[in-house]
Formats: C-alpha cells, structure tokens, sequence
C-alpha cells in the first residue's frame, strides 16, 4: 500500500494543467484551461482543467477527476500505477506501509531477477553461438519459420545438453545454490550437487510487464521421448503463472493503441502472429485463463478477442475463457479458426490482411458462439434449448454491467426465440443465487460495483418519489458549508444531520460520505470538499467533480465576496440550506403519505375496523405536516 503522504504529496505537487497538457491540447480560457476531451469525440471543446481546484471535468462525457484518475483513464494505469509514475515524474519518493516488502525480501526479489536474466543471456547466446544451439535449436526455429528478428523480440534461447551444464556455469559465474534452487533453474539432487531444470530444449523467456525474464517455458524437440513437451518454471517469488501473460511486455503498447487484445493459447501462437504484424497478442500459456490474467488485460483495454483451434479442446477452452472474461468487466469476442487450424498455422499460411480480415469477421460475441455451439443441430428440442438458455444466461450473469447485460439478453431473445420477460426472470434469479453463494466476488476494487438487485421492490419504486436529488443538493451544501454557522451556534453540517439523520440517505454513496464527513470531524480534522475530489473511491470522487460543476456552485471566494459580515455570509448558504432541507421533508413526506394510502387501501380490503382507524389518523397528521412545510415553502399544497 502506498502512504497516503505520498498520495498527497502527489497531488499537491503535479500540477494538473501540465500532467493533463502532455496528452491534450490545452487553451488557456480565464483561469481554465480547455480543450477536446479526449476520453469522446467532439468537435468543440468541452473538456476543462481548472488549476486552482487541480481536477478536470469533462461537460460532454462528465468524466473528470484528479491528476490520479486521468493518468488513470487516459493511460489505463491501475491507482497504485499513476502514483508512481506521477511520482516518479516529480521525483516525489513513494512511501509503503502495509504488505510492503522488507530489505531482505527486495533483495532476494531482486537476486532471482538478477538470475534470471542471466540464465536468459545465457540461453540466448547459446541459440545464437552455440553447435548445438545453432544446429538443433536455431535451426528448429528457422524450419519453423520464426525469423531473426522474432527470435531476437522474444530473446528465445537453448538450454544446452548435459546434467548440469547451466548449473556449473552458474555457480562458476558466483551464483549461488540457493538462489538457483530459489529460481527454479537448478534441482537438488540426493548427494547435494545441482542438477539442470531445462536440458537440450529450446527456450521461452516469459517475461513480467516490463520485460524482466520471471520465467521460462522449455519445449523438448525429440518426438519420441517421455518427456513433457513442455516445462516450465515453478511457481517462484518473483513468477507467478496465474497472474503473468506470455508476450504482455511485448504486446501492450499495441494492445492500448489497438484498444484490443487476442489471446491465444501457446508460445508459438504468439510468436506467429507476432511476425505477421499482429502485435497485439497474448497467451495465457498452460493454464486456463485467470481472474488476475483479465485485470492484467484490463489494464490496456476492454476489448478481448479469444482466437482458439477449432478442435473440441480449443472450443472448451473458449467456453471457459468466456465467463472469467466477463467476471472481469471487459468485453469478449470469439474467433474459431478452420479444423485442424491453430493459430500458430494459420498465421504462418496466411498474410497479414487475411488475418485480419478474418478476424474480424469471424468474431462473434458470447451469445451468438453460445447459442451457435450448443444449440448445434437439436434447435426444435425444447429441454436441449432449456438447458442453453440457462447456459447463456449463467455468462450474461457475469457481466457487471446492468446496460451491457441488457444488451445481451435482448440478443439471446432473439436468437433462442425467447421472450426477454422470460430471460430476465432467469437472470435475476442467476444472479441473486450467485449472489447468496457469494461465489463472485467483484473482479477487482475498480470493478464495477456489483449490480443493482434487480428485483428491486418495482412496485414500490415506481410509485415513491425521488429524493435522490434533494439529497443530492443537500450533501453538496454539507460538503461546502458544512462547517459554517447556521444559526444559534449551530453548524450547517450538524443541522443536517440533526434533521436528516446520518443513516438513512437513500443513496449509498451519500451516506458514505456523511459516515466519512463524520469520521473526519471526530479526528478534528478540517472537512472541505477538497478531501472527495481526491478520494480514492473513484465514484465518490466523480460525485464531488459532478457536484462542483453544478450550477449553484459558488465561487471558492464567496468569502472574500461577502466580506467580514455575518449576516453577508449566510446570505450565501442559508437560505439554500433551509430551502432544500424543506424540498427533502417534503419528499419523505409524500413517501409516508403514499405508503400509508396502501396500507388503508390493504386495510379496508381486509375490513379490519381498529386497523383503519389508526392508519387514518396518521394520514390526518401527515397531511397536517404537508401543509406546514408547504406553507414554508411557498407552495400551494393541493389534497
Ligand atoms: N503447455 C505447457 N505444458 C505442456 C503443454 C503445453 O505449459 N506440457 C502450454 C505451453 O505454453 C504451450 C501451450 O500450453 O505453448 C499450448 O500447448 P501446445 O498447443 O501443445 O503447444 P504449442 O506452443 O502450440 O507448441 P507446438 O506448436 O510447438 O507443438
Ligand atoms: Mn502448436
């Protein structure tokens, strides 16, 4: 976890109008600076920087934020990522606490790097310079048709035959034995001596985001023997299969320029496409795809294409990548290449046009290779297509997204001739089971948050009035005057909440900030809006964005504006505070009054006598308190 000191300091330190003019065009407007959003289209400049406040707003899209944020959706950098580069570029030092790694641990982490990259020098320049790297392993290579410059981008290399031949070099190189045991490079064996993980294969370096070796994949080239095809790394401190992808370091420029990645199965798929100029490719390389593989994609985009063999494992392979795709938030598509294709031979028998011709036709969204691959042939068998519908929607479940999910449902209606009504009930009741299992827990603290209970009391809803809005205006209020005086030593914040309540704001991104505004002020610590446009929470942080931008908004200088008078002063927030502390009552109001008129409705139905007498009593003195509060705010109340 990085220090909130630094966090701070960041924000403090890089000014937003020079972070943000790195990748805007920005003209100076008053003491603005605007310019085209770059996060939509348009043709006029909607997008504002405003120095004094450090945040940008964006009046087309609403997207806005601190410098934190934009590095964030401009780079698609994860939170703890745009500190650090936004650190680094002012040369502010990063502080951790928490989970942070002792001296020791760095240097052990950094002793397996420093290894491992040797071992890649190694088997490198013996592909490259070896007899036998050059006449088994390069030569392999070359028939499989990789090129120089491929081998080079991929620093593939060869592990030399022999017991230990790695090993003795290693340790002659001062290495020691524990840390090539640690590395998973050497093996002990029974008498003490080390012996070579990777012997006589060629060599895949899997490498971290930045290009470090952290692992490497060894293929074996003899046909015959019993040997694995494949070995690779163990898990180590510094290589983790789950939460690395094979060809990222390589391909993730191409990935975020693209705005999409493929994802492939194996080394040389990737390494194919690669030189055909397909850039942005990944593998998830011997495991099925992860929840951590889809964040690390996420990263660089929304966008995945799954480009499988056509053959029964491939396409099982895709049905599974599918769900834990969605479970992420992002977007899947699939590609299913001709029988008896991988993507490593369709690359290499077709151009790079054709390639990407196909690709693009061919890919179709979840639904449609569902519905296609499952319903097959039996399209009239009603219980087969059950069992689909089910299929498909457990997926639609996974997305986060309540839009996108509608999206969805409505293509499968139309695909599986089923009436949406019917495929809604199914979803919700996917996703309150999903939910009472708690077998999804959101993909990561950026998910999206978990959808809204889509079986929301309808009837309730349609009826009641939104007091969304008031609370809205009112949190504002709190937020900008809440430590101003109201009246009779009373401040505006706890007026609110002495009226209001602190636990019962409908919604919860309110109510999160009272319980913080609350938190705060037991610490004594000044509360200023300032605090929410930089929050962490980023929902809460475009909330304090939006509500700056609202119309009501008062110059940050009110106060100069008003003088030293008392009276000057409230002029600016006491009647807006009393003002919508009555519109707020009166909506909760209505609500009661309209609850109420249900319950004589239930009441009468059930001709319960004692009931109804109550019940009308209470709707005599709700209306009494409509009146009241109507005459206070100016409004004509009529029933
Ligand atoms: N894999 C592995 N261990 C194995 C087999 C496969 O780790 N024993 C992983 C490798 O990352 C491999 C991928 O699964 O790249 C796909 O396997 P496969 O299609 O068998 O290998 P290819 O890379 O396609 O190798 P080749 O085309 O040379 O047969
Ligand atoms: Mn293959």
């Amino acid at each position: 976890m990085i220090k909130q000191e630094t966090i701070d300091q960041v924000i403090a330190t890089a000014p937003v109008e020079e972070v943000i003019g790195e990748y805007v065009h920005l003209k100076k407007r008053g003491v603005n600076f605007i310019g085209l959003c770059p996060f939509h289209d348009e043709k006029t400049p909607s997008f504002n920087v405003s120095p004094v406040k450090n945040i940008y707003k964006c009046f087309g899209c609403g997207k806005g934020g601190d410098v934190i944020r934009f590095m964030m959706e401009h780079e698609k950098y994860s939170y703890p990522e745009a500190i650090r580069f936004l650190a680094q570029k002012y040369n502010i030092p990063v502080l951790e606490d928490g989970q942070q790694y002792s001296e020791e641990e760095k240097d052990e982490r950094e002793s397996l790097y420093i290894v491992m990259n040797f071992a890649k020098q190694y088997y490198h320049n013996l592909l490259l310079e070896s007899d036998e790297g050059k006449s088994i392993g390069l030569s392999y290579f070359y028939e499989r048709g990789f090129k120089d410059s491929t081998v080079q981008a991929y620093e593939l290399g060869w592990s030399p035959s022999g017991r230990s031949t790695f090993s003795d070099h290693a340790l002659k190189s001062s290495y020691s034995k524990e840390v090539l045991l640690k590395a998973g490079l050497s093996f002990e064996t029974k008498d003490g001596s080390l012996m070579d993980r990777f012997r006589e294969r060629v060599m895949f370096p899997i490498h971290s985001i930045s290009g470090r070796a952290i692992g490497f994949g060894g293929r074996t080239l003899k046909t015959k023997s019993k040997e694995a095809k494949y070995i690779n790394t163990p898990e180590t401190d510094i290589y983790h299969k789950s939460r690395i992808l094979y060809g990222i370091s390589q391909a993730r420029k191409a990935i975020r320029e693209q705005d999409g990645c493929l994802l492939v199965e194996g080394y040389t798929d990737v390494l194919s496409l690669f030189q055909k100029g397909i850039l942005n490719v990944v593998a998830s390389s011997g495991t099925s795809l992860t929840e951590e593989q889809v964040r690390l994609i996420k990263r660089y985009t929304e966008n995945v294409t799954l480009l499988f063999d056509g053959d029964a494992a491939g396409t099982k392979a895709a049905l599974r990548g599918i769900d834990i795709v969605l479970q992420g938030g992002l977007n899947v598509k699939t590609v299913i290449l001709p029988e008896g294709e991988d993507p490593d031979s369709f690359a290499r028998a077709h151009k790079q046009e054709e390639i990407e011709k196909f690709v693009s036709e061919k890919a179709e969204d979840f639904v449609l290779f569902k519905a296609k691959l499952l319903l097959g042939e039996k399209t009239n068998d009603p219980l087969h297509k059950a069992q689909v519908t089910k299929d498909i929607v457990t997926s639609i479940a996974q997305i986060p997204d309540q839009l996108k999910r509608s999206i969805f449902v409505k293509e499968a209606g139309r695909l599986l001739e089923i009436d949406e009504q019917v495929l809604y009930a199914e979803l919700n009741k996917t996703i309150a089971q999903k939910y009472r299992k708690g077998w999804q827990k959101p993909a990561d603290e950026e998910a999206a948050p978990p959808p809204e209970p889509d079986e929301k009391e309808a009837a309730g809803t349609a009826a009641s009035v939104s007091i969304d809005l008031s609370e809205r205006t009112i949190i504002s209020l709190v937020l900008k005057f809440g430590t101003e005086v109201l009246k009779d030593d009373v401040k505006v914040a706890d007026y609110v909440f002495q009226e209001i309540g602190t636990t019962e704001w409908s919604n919860t991104n309110y109510q999160e900030m009272v319980e913080e505004y609350l938190q705060m002020q037991e610490k004594n610590e000044a509360v200023t809006l300032n605090q929410f446009l930089h929050h962490k929470n980023q929902e809460l942080q475009q909330l304090s964005v939006d509500l700056l931008g609202q119309k009501y908004t008062l110059s940050p200088r009110w106060k100069e504006i008003a003088g030293k008078d008392m009276e000057a002063q409230l002029q600016f927030y006491y009647p807006q505070v009393m003002g919508c502390m009555r519109h707020l009552k009166m909506k909760k109001l209505l609500n009661l009054i309209i609850e109420n008129q249900e319950e004589i409705k239930k009441a009468e139905k059930e001709g319960d006598e004692e009931e109804l007498t109550e019940l009308l009593e209470v709707q005599k003195h709700l209306n009494d308190l409509k009146k009241e509060i109507g005459k206070e705010l100016g409004m004509v109340v009529v029933r």
